[in-house]
């Protein structure tokens, strides 16, 4: 039996070898896949989502690869069969080598490239990653770096990681030939040590009790959680789970939205309410030139569904009117109005929308969502506190927009230079149950 074992893979680099395959596989039409929805204004709000899950999926994947790596180093494989030539054995090594390299650089070249601050095209763009929606995810240090460096790397990072993903598709295709001619051609029963229950190479004897266990238990787990991310990939966006316009007040929110996890399903339907506009305020502040600023939108609308007891199924969407930007100094306003920074002109709104909501402990939440500014989605993290008494709702939370990522004042001050990157923005809401 030890010896058996010993011509056998280790449940955990089956289990590792299964995970990994099935995720690089899933992840290069699911990545072609939401660079095209991103593009759609009426699936963007998904596009959001799926890059948040694509990110996700990738970085588990890069943990996931060098711990297989790890495992391989400390365990080296069983020996390859006997009777394989000295080509076959060249090519076998190239392609698991060319594997380990795909495995590492490139979800590790997606990560410098969110990391790098500016997309595929040049422009700056800055979005924090939250892993599965429940922490968020480091950038590397070249976030740090000057802009003159990042933007290079980042159109680097991202064809390197386009033509990974190809060298990816090529590397299977090699790999599967290699594993059908083995078993068809040869018929030396090599699938089988990596494919539970197909024949294995030189009949060995039955596996022990705690390896189908074991095997079991892995592969089933890997199954579910892939069972369970498609689900959460093709749920369609939030907004169109949105019940129509429960409520129509007003509210301007210029934060900006996480698109992360999808709704939990808890069953209960949150409640409708409706918005006080005169007892609710969207605020700014920031700073330029060293002096402080702050401003207000006079007029927004809302559709709030939400109930502590049903956060899965809570939405909410502020539609923010930014031609009604109130400031003290008249100037700014209009500056604020002009094609660089608002675009009032061709853009006479932004919107938030909250997707996703947190309890953090007695009247304390947070959501996540997305603002759309000039049809650019940022995402955004708002915690906020909440008290409901007598069917009146009275919210305030506060969140930081950064305005380079949301495309504003991108000619006059793309590096922050004179005003603030960070805009802070304070929501004040008051709504009664609407029914
Ligand atoms: C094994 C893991 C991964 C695979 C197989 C994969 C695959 C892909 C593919 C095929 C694309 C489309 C490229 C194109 O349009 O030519 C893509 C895009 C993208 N990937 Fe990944 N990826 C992985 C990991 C990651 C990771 C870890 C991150 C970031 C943390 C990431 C971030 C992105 C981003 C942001 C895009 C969209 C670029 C754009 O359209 O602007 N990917 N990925």
């Amino acid at each position: 039996m030890q010896q058996a074992e010993t011509r056998r893979y280790a449940v955990v680099a089956i289990v590792l070898h299964w995970a990994i395959a099935l995720g690089v596989l899933a992840m290069i039409p699911f990545g072609w896949w939401m660079s095209e929805i991103i593009r759609e204004p009426e699936t963007q709000a998904h596009g959001a989502a799926a890059f948040q899950l694509h990110k996700s999926i990738g970085l588990s994947i890069l943990a996931l690869s060098f711990a297989r790596l790890l495992w391989r180093l400390l365990n080296p494989p069983p020996p390859l069969p006997a009777n394989m030539t000295g080509t076959e054995r060249a090519l076998a090594l190239g392609v698991h080598i060319g594997f380990y390299v795909v495995m590492i650089a490139l979800p590790l070249s997606g990560w410098i490239y969110v990391s790098a601050g500016f997309d595929a095209e040049g422009r700056p763009l800055v979005v924090p990653t939250y892993w599965f929606g429940l922490f968020q995810a480091p950038h590397l240090p070249i976030a740090g770096a000057d802009e003159a460096v990042r933007r290079p790397v980042a159109q680097a990072a991202m064809s390197a990681h386009s033509a990974l993903a190809w060298g990816a598709i090529g590397l299977a295709a090699l790999h599967a030939a290699g594993a059908l001619k083995h078993q068809f051609v040869n018929k030396d029963g090599v699938l089988g040590r990596m494919v539970p229950g197909a024949p294995e190479e030189g009949g060995l004897p039955p596996s022990s009790p705690a390896r189908r266990i074991g095997l079991g238990v892995g592969l089933g787990a890997v199954a579910l959680t892939a069972a369970a991310l498609t689900m959460a990939a093709l749920t369609p966006p939030a907004r169109s789970q949105l019940p129509p316009a429960a409520t129509t007040a007003t509210a301007a929110v210029p934060t900006a939205a996480a698109a992360t996890a999808t709704p939990a399903q808890d069953g209960r339907a949150p409640q409708a309410w409706r918005l006080d506009p005169a007892a609710s305020s969207i605020r700014f502040s920031g700073a330029s030139a060293g002096t402080a600023f702050n401003g207000s939108f006079s007029r927004f609308e809302a559709d709030i569904v939400f109930s502590p007891n049903a956060l899965g199924r809570s939405r909410v969407r502020v539609r923010i009117d930014t031609t009604a930007i109130v400031m003290a100094d008249a100037m700014q306003a209009s500056t604020l109005r002009r094609q660089e920074w608002f675009d009032t002109a061709n853009h006479d709104d932004a919107e938030f929308e909250a997707e996703t909501f947190r309890a953090l402990g007695g009247d304390r939440y947070e959501a996540t969502g997305s603002l759309k500014v000039k049809g650019r989605l940022i995402p955004v993290t708002l915690p906020f506190t909440l008290t409901i008494a007598d069917g009146v709702a009275a919210m305030t939370g506060e969140t930081r927009i950064d305005r380079i990522a949301a495309g504003l004042g991108l000619t006059s001050d793309p590096n922050a230079q004179w005003v603030s990157r960070d805009i802070v923005v304070t929501i004040q809401v008051q709504a009664t149950a609407a029914s």
